[in-house]
């Protein structure tokens, strides 16, 4: 289990709590101050700790850059490695709307993206009305939740199977103990599916053609850094991705024909909290 702890710096703001995507924070009547309460739950994503507006916070593990004293300024002045690293997945967004514009300014630059064959097949649908994004949210958890049921169910385990093959449904598998949070009254009402996000964008693509899949994913990935760029937040939905899999109803609300899946997808809105730190992070790398 990671260690987290919380200095008595702490004013009880609750910004870690909003922004944890595990839910690990609550408060302390007593201590007068939040607490990790559900550490086992941590990701060491570090979100808790670079929002922290007085920097109480230590997540066993995570090194994190300096605190900057003008971060705005920073980020847009920093060169490009550090800049990079100023990009996080944004859980919880402002009540600022997102224009079509904007939208369409972040997406025309995702068609610079590589493109296997250059075939450009990719095509992005965007949800952006209350009621259709209230409609989606509904139609994901519903279909997360039978999801869910069918894994614990012997027949319809080997339903699944026989549609999207044994090696999918032994991924789903694992994520039963996540799927039963993300399921859970508490996670519903603070996080949701699409995070309540003002918007969220599908990357579509042929599922009959070499790397299509791919390259929507590198087209959306590019969207996202360019997001960043103009100050926009976004986050991955895998959540959405799954239940678009098994849903009739997302697929028609996203006109996917036969032979197209949803590739990618990802929330877009402006970021509620700053992010005053950065994570320290590497892959490995071998030479060989
Ligand atoms: C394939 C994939 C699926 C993801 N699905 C979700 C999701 O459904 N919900 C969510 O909140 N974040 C999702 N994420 C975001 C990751 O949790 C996030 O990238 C990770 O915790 C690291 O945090 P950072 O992106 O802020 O550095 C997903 C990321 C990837 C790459
Ligand atoms: S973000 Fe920092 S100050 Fe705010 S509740 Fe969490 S630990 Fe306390
Ligand atoms: S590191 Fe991430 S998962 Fe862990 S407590 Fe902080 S915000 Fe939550």
């Amino acid at each position: 289990m990671v260690e987290i702890t919380v200095s008595d710096d702490c004013t009880a703001c609750g910004f870690c709590a909003e922004v944890c995507p595990s839910l690990v924070f609550a408060e302390d009547a007593e201590a007068n101050k939040f607490l990790p309460k559900a550490a086992n739950r941590c990701i060491a994503c570090g979100h808790c700790a670079a929002v922290c507006p007085v920097d109480a916070i230590t997540v066993e593990g995570i090194e994190f850059s300096k605190l900057a004293d003008d971060l705005k300024a920073q980020i847009a002045d920093a060169p490009f490695p550090d800049w990079l690293k100023t990009r996080r997945s944004i859980r919880k967004y402002s009540e600022k709307p997102v224009s079509r514009q904007e939208i369409e300014r972040v997406l025309s630059l995702a068609a610079f993206a590589p493109d296997a064959h250059n075939l450009r097949r990719t095509r992005f649908v965007v949800v952006n009305s209350k009621n259709q994004l209230a409609e989606l949210e509904i139609e994901v958890q519903k279909n997360i939740e039978t999801l869910f049921k069918s894994l614990r169910d012997k027949d319809k385990k080997a339903e699944l199977q026989s549609r999207f093959g044994e090696k999918a449904v032994r991924i789903w598998r694992k994520l039963l103990p996540e799927l039963r949070f993300v399921l859970s009254d508490a996670w519903r009402e603070k996080i949701k599916f699409l995070l309540g996000a003002p918007a969220i964008v599908a990357a579509i693509a042929p599922d009959d053609e070499l790397y299509a899949v791919s390259s929507a994913e590198l087209a959306c990935y590019q969207a996202m850094l360019v997001a960043h760029y103009y100050n926009l937040g976004s986050c991955w939905l895998g959540f959405f991705m799954i239940a678009s899999a098994f849903s009739e109803k997302i697929a028609s609300m996203l006109s996917l024909e036969n032979n197209e899946t949803v590739a990618g997808a990802f929330a877009l809105g402006y970021p509620k909290y700053e992010y005053r730190k950065n994570i320290v992070r590497k892959l490995p790398i071998n030479f060989i």
